[in-house]
């Protein structure tokens, strides 16, 4: 059976903060943030939208582009790793936002890797016969966990959601190879402190890991998939930080026109950042049936998670 992403989409939330918002209260600079990131702008939700908010705009559109309505999804599975609250999940919220059957709904916690962890999961269960869509959401509002006192990571982060439905598509598209992975030392460089509840990181070691992990985990999958790099429509790597796409994609060896970039709009989104960027190429129409992508991720525990998927349902 061929599995794949039968239908897709997007939200990121209304309010747009710049560069020069936070020259008024750190010491930072466009000019550092664009530099050193890529980042010129990030989305940032209301006070009132939380993250099952933002998995449920996304989960609308996904669910109409499959020509589905909620009573045909199957499960529930919802990356992020800023639930609302600790319990229920934020698929339980969803489900009855959106008023699906009484289906099983589950959180995956991966934080930046989270949506390829929850794509790759559905696979199994629709592969296996079991169910047949499940609707995935990557959804993150990381404002509400960003220390607005740290400039080393206040200027990085941003909020939005992207879902999915994972079902059966035609011959010869869907999901080709993946992988997945983490190593627990690296726990420490990324975390959400308990006591502030606010995000703390190691910004130089996360880099080296990412840039390391990037291009290696992507060029498993290609070599899995018995592509070759010139085989590839585009790449698609998490949006954290223009330098270590750039790193990822040189290693890769596929052509700068070929890497998908949305960091400048939306900073990083966490495990919507992926999403963002294919609804990005769609709305562009960089993105067409039979394209073969390379989806990448890294993020928190650490992480990572790749796969390469031939597009269309
Ligand atoms: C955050 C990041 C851009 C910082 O770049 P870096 O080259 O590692 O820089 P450093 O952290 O060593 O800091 C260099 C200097 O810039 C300063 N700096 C950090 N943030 C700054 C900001 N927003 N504005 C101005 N200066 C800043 C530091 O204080 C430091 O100053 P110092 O030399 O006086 O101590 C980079 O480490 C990074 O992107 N890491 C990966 C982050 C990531 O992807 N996280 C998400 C994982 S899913």
């Amino acid at each position: 059976m061929n599995v794949g992403i039968k239908g897709f989409g997007a939200y990121a939330p209304e309010r747009v903060v710049d560069n020069a918002y936070f020259e008024s209260f750190l010491e930072t600079s466009d000019e550092w943030i664009s530099k050193m990131t890529g980042i010129k702008e990030r989305r940032w939700a209301s006070e009132e939208q939380d993250t099952s908010d933002l998995a449920f705009e996304a989960s609308k559109k996904a669910i109409e582009d499959a020509g589905l309505t909620p009573a045909d999804i199957d499960m529930i599975i919802v990356a992020s790793a800023t639930g609302d609250m600790p319990f229920p999940s934020v698929a339980n919220m969803l489900q009855e936002k959106l008023g699906t059957r009484k289906v099983p709904t589950m959180d995956q916690l991966a934080a930046c890797s989270g949506f390829m962890y929850s794509m790759i999961t559905a696979k199994q269960y629709v592969q296996s016969g079991d169910y047949k869509n499940i609707l995935v959401v990557g959804a993150d509002k990381l404002s509400k966990i960003t220390d607005l006192t740290d400039r080393s990571t206040a200027v990085l982060f941003g909020d939005g959601a992207g879902a999915v439905v994972i079902g059966e598509v035609s011959e010869g598209r869907g999901i080709i190879s993946y992988e997945m992975g983490s190593d627990g030392t690296g726990g420490k460089y990324l975390y959400l402190n308990k006591d502030t509840g606010k995000l703390v990181m190691n910004g130089r070691e996360v880099f080296k890991f990412a840039v390391r992990i990037m291009g290696e985990a992507s060029t498993r999958v290609v070599d899995k998939a018995g592509l070759k790099s010139d085989d590839i429509d585009m790449f698609i790597p998490h949006q954290a930080n223009i330098r270590i796409m750039e790193s990822a994609r040189e290693r890769l060896g596929i052509e700068r026109e070929k890497m998908s970039v949305s960091v400048n709009r939306f900073g990083n989104t966490s495990a919507a950042s992926i999403p963002l960027s294919i609804s990005q190429e769609l709305e562009n129409g960089r993105i067409k049936d039979d394209d073969t992508l390379v989806l990448v991720g890294f993020g928190g525990g650490l992480t990572w998670g790749a796969m390469v998927i031939k597009w269309g349902k």
